[in-house]
C-alpha cells in the first residue's frame, strides 16, 4: 500500500534525516473543537469560495500576533492567507519573475524549495551560508558581478531564522546590510520565516520584514510547523506593492483563497488562546529534545566533529571531519540503524562535508541512541579513511 505520509520511515532505523513533527504532537482535538464552532455558525463562510486575500479573522489575528511579538503594525489589509510557505514560493516564483531572471538562493539552502524554483525558467545563483547566515560581502561581490554583466537579480531566497538545514539563524547587523543591499539593487527578498514560533532560547530574532517595512521584502508565515503540515495554511506578509502584485495572480482570481476551510478553522484557533498554549508545549518538548541530542551528540562523537546548538526550529547541523563525506557515510550510518540528510543534498555546490538531523519526530531517548549510533558510522568511517 502507498504511503499516506511524506516520507515512509523504515523499520529498524531511527531516521533523523526525516524533518517532520511528531505525530503525537498533532493537535487534533484543538483542531476538531475549532472546526466544529466554524461549522455550527452560519455566518461562517467556512464552506464558500473565499475572498482572494482569505478570511479576515485570520489575517487580523496574525496581525495581531506579529504586533505583540515583532512591534509590527499591521492589519488584515497587510496579509494574504496562503496554502504554506511551498504554494506561497510557488506563488511568488510565477508572480515576480520573468524567463531568464536570476533567483538567488543561499548554499546550502532547504533542497525542497530549491526544487520549487526550478520548475521554472530562472537562472539559480547560489551565495554562500556562514556561522551567523547568508554572508553579506559575497552577497555584495555576486550582485556586483550580476551588474557588471549588465544583469541583475530578481529575487533572493534566504531562512534568516532557524534555518533549514543548518539551523543557524542571520546576525541583527547581518539583516540590515542585507536590507541595505537589497533595496540598492532592487533585489525582492523572498524571506521564508516557517520556523519563528520554535524558538527555545528566548524570543526568534525580528524578521527582516519587520527590520524595515520599506525594504523590499515577501515574508512567507506557515502553521506547518506550530500547528500541522496537513492543514497546508500560512501567510504572506509583502510590501504593499509587492503583496498587490501576488494578489492579482490568476489563481486568486479564480479560485479565491487557497485554504479557505483551514483558514476559517485556524482563525478560530488562534482567537480562542489555544495556539499559546499549544506553540508553549512544542517549544517544552523540542527544547528538551535539542538538549537530548545535543548532549548525546557531545558525548559520543569522535574529535574533528562540530556543530553548533540551534536556538529554534528543527535542525542540528554536524560538520565532519576533514575528508570525510556525509553521502559515504550515509549507508554506513543506515546499517548501523540511523539515518541523516547528506550535505550535497542542499548544496547546489554538491558541497558534502556536513549533515543534517533532526529532533522533533523522535523522543529524547531514541535521539539520543541516534547519536550513539552516527557517532560509531563516524568513528568506523574515519578509521577506514585514516
Ligand atoms: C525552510 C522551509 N520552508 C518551507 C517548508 C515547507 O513549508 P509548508 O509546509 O508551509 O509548505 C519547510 C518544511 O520543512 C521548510 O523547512
Amino acid at each position: 500500500m502507498p504511503s499516506e505520509t511524506q516520507t515512509p520511515l523504515r523499520a529498524g532505523i531511527i531516521e533523523l534525516a526525516v524533518g517532520e513533527p511528531d505525530p503525537a504532537l498533532l493537535p487534533r482535538d484543538l483542531i476538531r473543537a475549532a472546526a466544529g464552532r466554524a461549522l455550527a455558525d452560519p455566518g461562517d463562510a467556512l464552506l464558500s469560495y473565499g475572498s482572494r486575500e482569505g478570511p479576515a479573522r485570520l489575517r487580523e489575528a496574525v496581525a495581531r500576533r506579529a504586533a505583540t511579538t515583532e512591534g509590527l503594525r499591521q492589519g488584515a489589509g497587510d496579509l494574504l492567507v496562503s496554502a504554506g510557505n511551498s504554494q506561497a514560493l510557488e506563488l511568488t516564483l510565477a508572480t515576480l519573475t520573468t524567463p531568464g531572471d536570476v533567483v538567488l538562493v543561499e548554499d546550502p539552502t532547504y533542497h525542497l524549495a530549491l526544487g520549487i524554483v526550478r520548475d521554472h525558467p530562472v537562472e539559480v545563483v547560489a551565495v554562500p551560508l556562514g556561522d551567523e547566515g547568508i554572508e553579506p560581502d559575497a552577497l555584495e561581490a555576486v550582485l556586483a558581478g550580476l551588474r557588471k554583466a549588465g544583469r541583475r537579480a530578481r529575487l533572493l531566497y534566504t531562512i534568516p531564522t532557524f534555518d533549514n538545514p543548518t539551523g543557524v539563524s542571520l546576525a541583527g547587523p547581518r539583516r540590515r546590510r542585507l536590507l541595505e543591499l537589497a533595496t540598492a539593487h532592487d533585489v525582492v527578498v523572498v524571506e521564508d520565516d516557517v520556523y519563528r514560533e520554535l524558538a527555545y532560547d528566548g524570543a526568534a530574532p525580528p524578521s527582516l520584514r519587520a527590520t524595515d517595512t520599506s525594504a523590499p521584502v515577501v515574508r512567507l508565515g506557515s502553521f506547518s510547523k506550530s500547528l500541522a503540515p496537513g492543514l497546508r495554511l500560512g501567510w504572506i506578509d509583502a510590501r504593499a506593492d509587492l503583496r498587490e502584485r501576488l494578489a492579482g495572480a490568476g489563481v486568486l482570481e479564480s479560485g479565491g483563497c487557497v485554504a479557505q476551510f483551514a483558514a476559517g478553522v485556524v482563525g478560530r484557533v488562534l482567537e480562542s488562546g489555544d495556539y499559546d498554549a499549544h506553540v508553549a508545549l512544542l517549544r517544552r518538548t523540542y527544547t528538551a529534545r535539542r538538549d537530548a541530542l545535543v548532549r548525546a551528540l557531545r558525548e559520543h562523537l569522535p574529535a574533528g566533529c562540530r556543530f553548533a546548538v540551534p536556538a529554534g526550529g528543527y535542525f542540528v547541523w554536524v560538520t565532519l571531519p576533514d575528508d570525510l563525506s556525509a553521502s559515504e557515510l550515509l549507508p554506513r550510518a543506515e546499517a548501523l540503524g540511523v539515518s541523516f540528510a547528506p550535505g550535497a543534498r542542499f548544496s547546489r555546490h554538491g558541497a558534502d562535508d556536513g549533515l543534517r538531523l533532526s529532533f522533533t519526530l523522535y523522543g529524547e531517548a531514541a535521539l539520543a541512541e541516534g547519536a550513539r549510533r552516527l557517532a560509531a558510522a563516524i568513528g568506523a568511517a574515519a578509521a577506514h579513511a585514516g
